[in-house]
């Protein structure tokens, strides 16, 4: 167990009719303020009326930045920062998902330098001295964006997609209402739960064994989601289950389950490479990469936290036979992405192509390897890209 130090300062406001709240901890930081969003979604569902109302009641000037895609872009970033250097912004409101919160981190970001974004993210890393601060609005359980210091950018230009974590992007408060999920799409519930998992199992397994508490916090945290996913599919106003994949999906990668932890992830790193060629959502290519990644990565060495997993998360039988234990809790996760979800799982029902193997691995691993739960080289993740085919 390495020593940590655990400071998530996000303040979080939880549950319905928290609204009221939002003028007040926007006044905390000025009075301009740039709301970011999507394509759309928030309108539909009524709070952007809502979000608006509060700004006019707290008499705060807005500003608007609409249309942040999924898989977010580095030309919406670059409008949204030059928007608050023109509008001198006091503090930047992300109302939206994923996509929307992590663009608002690096529009904050960029609103405070007078170089170009991008060098935040690509090989120049620039500092990140300070930022604007970032409130958060969460409209989709997937990311934990809300409650983290990461933020992933795409660069179609130079077919990149790249993320980076800073303290200075954790937002100062997150609005977390589990009914502004109720609309969210089967396929996308069913994304944003696969991505929950996935950043879950990054961090459970790891290299080293740290604290069986953490393990039982993970083990509750996966089965939560394999209970409340397919609920939440089939009843979308759901409370109970929007809660608590929303809930979730903040701790899953707040920095609680890391602490003290040896780790490096590797399903993201080889996942971010296909939405950046392909430009698929997230959530899907960790379903169709995680069960195979855990596959690959299976040995005699490793085998009891597999059986571990099998054992607490899906309740297998547990039995002399470890390896056939350890293989049973990886199909019980594919069939709970493919069949409980729904989702596709191979590499060609989703148009990805063989020939792209060779530079999307070449990329995952920067030309190095990824040092996570077993190292991988590039011809590791070539062959595991391979195994997503069919
Ligand atoms: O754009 P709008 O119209 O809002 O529609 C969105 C979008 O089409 C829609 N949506 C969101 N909330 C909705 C809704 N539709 C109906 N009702 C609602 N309440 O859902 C679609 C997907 O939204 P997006 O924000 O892209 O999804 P998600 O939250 O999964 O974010 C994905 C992005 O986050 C990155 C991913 O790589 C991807 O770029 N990640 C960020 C991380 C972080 N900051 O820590 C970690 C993750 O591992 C991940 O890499
Ligand atoms: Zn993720």
């Amino acid at each position: 167990m390495n020593k940590f130090v655990y400071d998530i300062p996000t303040k979080v406001y939880f549950g319905r009719e928290q609204l009221s709240h939002l003028g007040d901890e926007l006044k905390k930081f000025g009075s301009r303020v740039l709301l970011t969003y999507g394509g759309g979604s928030i309108k539909k569902m009524g709070l952007y009326d809502a979000v608006l109302k509060e700004i006019e009641k707290a008499g705060l000037e807005l500003f608007e930045l609409s249309g942040i895609e999924p898989n977010p872009r580095i030309e919406s970033v670059r409008t949204g920062a030059q928007m608050c250097k023109e509008h001198k912004i006091d503090v930047v409101l992300a109302v939206g998902g994923g996509s929307t919160i992590d663009a608002a981190k690096f529009i904050a970001a960029g609103a405070c330098v007078d170089h170009d974004p991008w060098d935040f993210l690509s090989k120049t890393w620039a500092p990140i001295h300070k930022a604007l601060p970032i409130v958060s609005i969460l409209t989709l359980s997937a990311t934990g964006s809300e409650m983290d210091t990461a933020a992933v950018i795409t660069n179609f230009a130079t077919q990149e997609k790249i993320g980076r974590l800073d303290r200075n992007l954790l937002p100062r408060v997150s609005f977390l209402d589990p009914t502004n999920t109720f609309t969210v799409s089967p396929y996308q519930t069913a994304c944003g739960s696969a991505d929950i998992i996935s950043h879950i199992l990054e961090v459970y397994f790891a290299p080293e064994q740290d604290l069986y508490m953490l393990d039982c916090f993970m083990e509750g945290m996966l089965k939560t989601v394999i209970k409340y996913a397919p609920v939440a599919m089939k009843e979308p106003d759901n409370y109970e289950a929007r809660a608590n994949l929303m809930w979730t999906s903040s701790w899953a990668i707040n920095g609680f389950i890391t602490a003290g932890k040896r780790h490096a992830w590797s399903c993201h790193p080889i996942e971010h490479e296909l939405s950046a060629f392909y430009d698929i959502t997230h959530g899907l290519g960790l379903a169709i990469v995680t069960p195979r990644w855990m596959e690959y990565c299976l040995e005699e060495s490793n085998v009891d936290k597999y059986v571990q997993f099998a054992v607490n998360v899906f309740g297998v039988e547990p039995s002399q036979d470890k390896m056939a234990v350890a293989k049973k809790g990886i199909e019980l996760l594919a069939n709970f992405f493919f069949e409980t979800l729904g989702l596709d799982d191979n590499f060609t029902k989703i148009g990805i192509k063989s020939e792209d193997f060779p530079a999307m691995a070449r990329k995952a691993c920067a030309g190095g390897v990824i040092s996570g739960f077993k190292p991988l080289a590039q011809a590791d993740i070539e062959k595991i890209y391979q195994m997503c085919v069919e």
